[in-house]
């Protein structure tokens, strides 16, 4: 695995040895980015559904992060917004209204596959969100049972020829389109925030995957991994449910952990990841690590 270097980010602040004047200088001086090193693509294309029927976790932010962070480290990677809030539309840059194709005229076949992708300025593509996407959840119920469960995974067959990575951010519920998306993927990244009731749905989360899923409509899912986010080390309940969760699914959590940044809460008012928007934050950092270990596990 290409090594990449962390130096300035390790390295101690040693405030007491600077003169104030030197300090506030310090203080305004942007740390140098993180070096970034490509790593070899991986074989094949993996699909991972960002799914957690809880609200508010971090599954948007960290579909647009990792899509930045995957296709830095020079993996080709597209992200689908399947989210009637369209959030990862905008956080990649682009108003849902001016779009001229979406996920919904993709499933709907109105536009081909091709029409419906989008180039980012950010190192991935995404098939954008739409507000249609609410009724979808009723549309596709409406549907014959042969078609209802697989409309996406037919709809984005073409994403195999070309990319390493779809990532698909699903809306905060196990409706119709998250099953949608956990038929269309090979795993499934979950993205909890270290609270108590985070545990009592990802047990949910992940019966419904283990047992209706795989059972009935996709018999090579699996949990590709957990994901800690809006890490606060310095907070009890935080740190006593994620060596909870660790205990519970040993060798599913991931080793990175996504700290609370404002940083990261910040970048989607300017329609950018967090690695575009403050390269060297610890978020956009964590972000780079993370998908250092998607990739090792796509291998
Ligand atoms: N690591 C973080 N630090 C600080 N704020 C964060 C972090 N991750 C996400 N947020 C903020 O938390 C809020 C919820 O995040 P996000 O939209 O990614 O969650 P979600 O699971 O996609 O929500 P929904 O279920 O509504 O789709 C957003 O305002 C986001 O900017
Ligand atoms: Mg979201």
């Amino acid at each position: 695995m290409a090594q990449t270097d962390r130096t300035e980010a390790t390295k101690p602040a040693n405030r007491s040895a600077v003169k104030p004047k030197a300090a506030a200088k310090k203080k305004t001086a942007k740390k140098p980015m993180r070096k970034i090193i490509a790593m070899p693509q991986v074989q094949g294309c993996h699909i991972i559904a960002i799914v957690n029927q809880k609200g508010g976790v971090g599954k948007t932010t960290t579909a647009v992060n990792l899509a930045c962070a995957l296709g830095r480290l020079g993996q080709k990677v597209l992200l689908i917004d399947c989210d009637s809030q369209c959030n990862a539309t905008s956080g990649a840059g682009f108003s849902h209204d001016s779009v001229k194709a979406s996920i919904y005229d993709l499933m709907s076949g109105d536009v081909t596959f091709a029409e419906a992708v989008l180039n980012t300025r950010y190192d991935f593509d995404i098939i954008a969100g739409s507000r249609n996407m609410a009724g979808a959840e009723v549309e596709l119920a409406k549907l014959p049972e042969e078609n209802r469960f697989v409309l996406l995974r037919d709809s984005i067959e073409k994403a195999q020829e070309k990319y390493n990575f779809v990532l698909i951010d699903c809306p905060p519920s196990l409706g119709m389109v998250a099953v949608n998306a956990l038929t269309a993927a090979d795993g499934v990244l979950v993205p909890l925030q270290c609270e108590y009731y985070a545990v009592e749905g990802l047990s949910l989360l992940v019966r419904t995957i283990n047992e209706n899923v795989r059972k009935f409509l996709n018999p090579r899912i699996k949990v590709e991994g957990i994901l800690l986010t809006m890490y606060d080390s310095r907070a009890k309940l935080t740190t006593d449910v994620a060596e909870g969760v660790r205990a519970l699914y040993p060798d599913v959590v991931y080793d990175t952990v996504i700290p609370r940044s404002v940083r990261i809460a910040e970048a989607p008012s300017f329609g950018m990841p967090v690695l575009v928007h403050d390269p060297s934050n610890k978020g956009s950092e964590a972000y780079v690590l993370l998908a250092e270990e998607v990739i090792n596990r796509g291998k």
